[in-house]
């Protein structure tokens, strides 16, 4: 586009010249391409669509090549293959293909993922038939599973996006359903000058802010854009404390918003996270009233803010109580007469569930029995303490760092159930929606019926002791290299911060559209099919 030739930043002349472009190249979409919505009324009419946001328009997904990014026949979110049966019968033929190559001698016992698409579109269905569904668009939180499939399945729901970076923003706008710019908020307060720069070109116009020299930047490079104003919230009952980083406390918004004012920036709203694996409703609670502080605050500079954005943190276990807590915060201090516009950032609550990890067992040691009396102060005494109470010690082919990150980066507690003993297929299946990521008083196996169990310890493969996956945990017995251990709930900040550290490859993803006997299954099959069919490119 023609803001591309120019060095250095753009002015804000050359600014509008791409905006301008992109308005032109919207127009152009809008023309010649058949409406998400219309697709999903034509697959499954008795669908109420309760998912089309009651006060914005939902932007139909991209069928012609946009100019800022080259459309290609082999995008990733087309190419691979996704299959049509439950995660469950996927992961048993992947592992007896795998056997079949290991006779071989070929061997093959590498971890895969299992994801079963039709569980993302169940929790965007939940969310919509929440307490907020009806008033609270999506802008999924990117970062937390940019696989291609799960942003071009969610983008053809109509969902908009949450990135947080460069790379992030590209990925979104480069899919074959790609959305229009503004169904992206650069949701990072603290944005790289260039990446300031990229998202003026590709014309993503909201980004949020905390800070002062922010805002020095954003005039300096982007003086057009829609800025929203993250604020400080109480993230103290939540896993992963986003406010210990970012977030303007109260007191310092009326600086901040006079200052946004004279530099001539537009600021529209407001933000805040109330930290990711929030653990209290309540948090929410207080994040709304602050924001409507804030807004309080964005009057007496002289604007009107139009814009709410609550973030993410929200799990399965408490979506209940915590879209109830919200939706009688709007009430109270964002009733619907207000016109305000109100979006989320969720994540973990998009995905978590969809993905299953399967992972071999690579190597094994069994505790010795001490053959004699015991010396204190022994080297054996020594053994005895470091195995603690396991009777036997796992050694599986992805660990922390690899898929099993979300355990230090994200307090995650993940849970193993069998997949195969001694070489056998287990029939029973895990629970679904599975059993979330914290300490349970029942390990999984024997919540799933298995009674023979023994205490384990699960580690991953690098040489690094830090690599323990569960350091006690009930798993069947008869267990042994070769057999198969699964893992669910493993979408949310797995894949995407994996790292081949010890030169251990990351673990693969297998597309499913879930088991055809659901209807959630069979409406995203024929929503994947429509789509690659020529009918909307
Ligand atoms: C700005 C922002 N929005 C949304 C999210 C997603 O949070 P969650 O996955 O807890 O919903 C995050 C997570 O770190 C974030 O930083």
């Amino acid at each position: 586009m023609a803001a591309t030739a120019v060095k250095g930043y753009m002015t804000p002349t050359e600014v509008a010249i791409s905006q301008e472009h992109t308005t032109w190249a919207e127009q152009q979409d809008i023309q010649n391409r058949t409406s998400v919505n219309d697709l999903v009324k034509v697959l499954d009419s008795s669908v109420k669509l309760p998912y089309v946001a009651s006060r914005s328009l939902p932007t139909p997904p991209r069928t012609t090549p946009q100019s800022v990014c080259s459309y290609d026949e082999e995008h990733p979110a087309l190419s691979a293959q996704v299959h049509d049966k439950s995660v469950h019968a996927l992961i048993q033929e992947i592992i007896t293909q795998k056997a079949q190559v290991q006779a071989d001698e070929t061997e093959d016992e590498s971890a895969f993922f299992a994801c079963d698409l039709s569980a993302i579109y169940q929790s965007f269905l939940e969310w919509k038939a929440s307490p907020i569904g009806d008033r609270v668009e999506i802008f999924y939180a990117t970062k937390c599973n940019p696989s291609p499939q799960v942003l071009h399945l969610l983008s053809l729901l109509g969902t908009s996006f949450d990135c947080a970076s460069m790379s992030e923003i590209n990925a979104v706008l480069s899919l074959p359903s790609a959305p229009s710019p503004d169904r992206i908020i650069f949701a990072n307060p603290c944005k790289p000058a260039s990446f300031v720069k990229n998202a003026a070109q590709k014309g993503v116009k909201m980004m949020t802010f905390d800070n002062a020299d922010e805002l020095y930047k954003i005039k300096r490079i982007y003086p057009t854009a829609k800025l929203v104003l993250r604020i400080l919230t109480d993230d103290s009952k939540s896993l992963c404390r986003l406010g210990l980083k970012f977030g303007a406390p109260l007191a310092t918004c009326p600086g901040l918003l006079s200052l946004a004012k004279q530099l001539g920036l537009d600021v529209i709203g407001v933000s805040f996270h109330v930290g990711s694996g929030c653990k209290d409703p309540m948090q929410f609670a207080d994040a709304v009233w602050r924001a409507r502080k804030v807004f309080d605050m964005g009057k007496s500079a002289g604007y009107e803010f139009n814009l709410l954005d609550i973030g993410g943190g929200f799990e399965r276990e408490t979506f209940q109580e915590m879209t109830q807590v919200l939706s009688d915060s709007f009430d109270l201090y964002f009733p619907e007469d207000s016109g305000v516009r109100i979006i989320a950032e969720p994540g973990r609550f998009m995905v978590s569930s969809a993905f299953t990890l399967a992972t071999s067992i690579i190597a094994s040691r069994r505790a010795q029995q001490p053959t004699g009396d015991v010396v204190p102060g022994s080297i054996e005494e020594e053994e005895e303490k470091t195995e603690g109470a396991a009777d036997v010690m796992y050694y599986i082919n992805d660990g922390v760092y690899g898929s099993f990150n979300c355990i230090m980066f994200d307090h995650q507690i993940v849970h193993p159930h069998p997949l195969t003993i001694s070489g056998d297929l287990m029939k029973t299946e895990p629970p679904f929606p599975p059993l979330p990521n914290v300490a349970v008083e029942v390990d999984l196996p024997i919540q799933m019926g298995y009674k023979d169990t023994e205490k384990a310890s699960v580690w991953g493969p690098t040489c690094d002791s830090i690599d323990c996956v569960r350091q006690l945990v009930d798993m069947p017995k008869g267990m042994d290299i070769g057999d198969w251990v699964g893992w669910t709930e493993m979408g949310a900040y797995t894949l995407c911060a994996a790292s081949t550290f010890n030169g251990f490859d990351r673990s693969p993803v297998h597309w499913t559209t879930g088991n055809q006997d659901k209807q959630e299954s069979k409406f995203v099959k024929r929503l994947l099919e429509e789509f690659n069919s020529t009918s909307l490119r």
